[in-house]
């Protein structure tokens, strides 16, 4: 994969639905869990590949991960020239947007690639090839985090890819944006979403949080929080639950959050 920017850039320019806090969720997710490796990077280099009609949600990534470490670099990138244009005024120390596509026009490798809501728009068998172009274009250490949300960011669902695969899968949603878990089925990321059919790793998963949902109700006296935490002590029986920092325990289940090793639901 070049470095240098591609004549063209690769792919092609989707919708450009963004919004003020749609990936809060994930930029959350992010700080907590790649914060340490973004520190531990020399010049940490971040990309947020396809942030759309505005620089809104690149400005927040900026923001929320230069708490967790200071040095980092975030460069937003997006395919419609127009859409540059938008958001160059934004432009400050340590945040810049430019032209360009999967073939990711920066000039070091990143530690941490955001693609959110951008591979949705294309074919399944380009979403497993672009998650390898982009993952092969990882600094050492470094992680893809792509994933797709609902329009408000309410739900959302992502994969985290290391250089050498998918080793990560999260599923997030506020705690009155769903009535039962299977429903962020419709925020799988596209290397998913057709798999959830009988027979189907991720299939089975969802039917399964569904009856832990089902069989944590009388925690709801006390709230959706503690019947989300219950049903995910009960999941843990039967799935390969993280159970402690950074990708799991209670601190981050609270917040209407879970996250599976990627080989739980892994449909190859
Ligand atoms: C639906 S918007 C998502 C915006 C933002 N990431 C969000 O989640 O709110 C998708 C954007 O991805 C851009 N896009 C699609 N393919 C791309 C590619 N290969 N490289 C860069 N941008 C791309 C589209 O032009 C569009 O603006």
């Amino acid at each position: 994969m070049g470095r240098s920017p591609a004549r063209r850039p690769v792919g092609a320019i989707t919708r450009g639905t963004t919004g003020h806090n749609r990936l809060r969720r994930s930029d959350r997710w992010l700080a907590a869990v790649h914060g340490g490796r973004l520190r531990a990077a020399v010049r940490p280099l971040v990309v947020d590949l396809g942030y759309g009609a505005s620089h809104t949600t690149t400005l927040e990534l900026f923001t929320r991960l230069r708490q967790v470490a200071p040095g980092v670099e975030v460069v937003g990138i997006e395919i419609d020239p127009a859409r540059v244009a938008r958001a160059k005024p934004y432009e400050r120390k340590g945040l810049t947007f430019r032209l360009g596509g999967f073939e990711l026009p920066v000039a070091r490798p990143p530690t941490l690639v955001r693609a959110f809501n951008v591979l949705r728009q294309y074919e399944e068998g380009e979403a497993w090839r672009y998650w390898d172009v982009l993952r092969g274009g990882l600094a050492p250490g470094g992680v893809l985090v792509e994933g797709t949300s609902s329009e408000n960011g309410r739900r959302a669902v992502w994969a985290g890819v290391s250089g050498e695969g998918p080793v990560t899968i999260t599923f997030s949603a506020r705690f009155d944006a769903f009535e039962r878990p299977s429903d962020l089925a419709d925020r799988l990321p596209k290397t998913l979403i057709h798999r959830n059919v009988p027979g189907e790793r991720i299939h089975t998963f969802l039917r399964d949080f569904d009856h832990a949902w089902a069989v944590s109700a009388p925690y709801g006296a006390h709230g959706r929080r503690q019947r989300w935490l219950a049903a995910v002590r009960v999941l843990a029986a039967s799935w390969p639950v993280p159970l402690s920092p950074p990708l799991g325990g209670p601190a981050r289940w609270r917040l209407g959050e879970l996250t599976l090793p990627w080989t739980a639901v892994d449909p190859r």
